[in-house]
């Protein structure tokens, strides 16, 4: 899971992801990037941290980082919040093996839409959205990829 910070979306998104994983009693592994390095080793932000409270998820084991390019061999997909990450990602692609695992997170409710999970980072009423977004996109996911 890949936004800006890795404060804000891409550690609900894992959040997210990893609760339903359990749920469904799969064996995956989840992680989250940020494509900038100004938050590393933070801690969500507090207003991600509350969202996630709301939903009954911890999510302050969390630490953010930012994304390698060995990310991208390690994991099967590479998940991106907007279309600004997805052009940072691609860049830092260097075959077609990796760039075919990167993927607008919400192309998986509204295919070829390119409709991104907006950045919240100024918009304190904006957290509700994005948690409601993520949480309808990890749910297809689950869906598409369970076997
Ligand atoms: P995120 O949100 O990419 O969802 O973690 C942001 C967090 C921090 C900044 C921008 C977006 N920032 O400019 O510091």
């Amino acid at each position: 899971m890949v936004c800006l910070g890795n404060i804000c979306r891409s550690p609900l998104a894992e959040g997210i992801l990893k609760e339903k994983i359990k749920a469904y009693q799969l064996d995956w592994q989840v992680d989250s990037a940020g494509t900038g390095s100004w938050h590393i080793g933070s801690l969500p932000d507090y207003r991600s941290i509350a969202i996630a409270k709301k939903y009954n998820m911890d999510i302050t084991y969390q630490k953010a980082r930012q994304i390698k390019h060995k990310d991208l061999d390690s994991f099967d997909l590479i998940l991106v919040m907007d279309y600004e990450n997805y052009r940072d990602v691609m860049k830092m692609a260097s075959n077609d093996q990796q760039r075919e695992k990167v993927k607008l997170i919400m192309d998986f409710v509204y295919p070829d839409r390119q409709i991104d999970v907006p950045d919240p980072y100024r918009n304190d009423d904006g957290f509700e959205q994005v948690f409601e977004m993520l949480d309808e996109a990890c749910e297809k996911i689950i869906e598409l990829y369970q076997k």
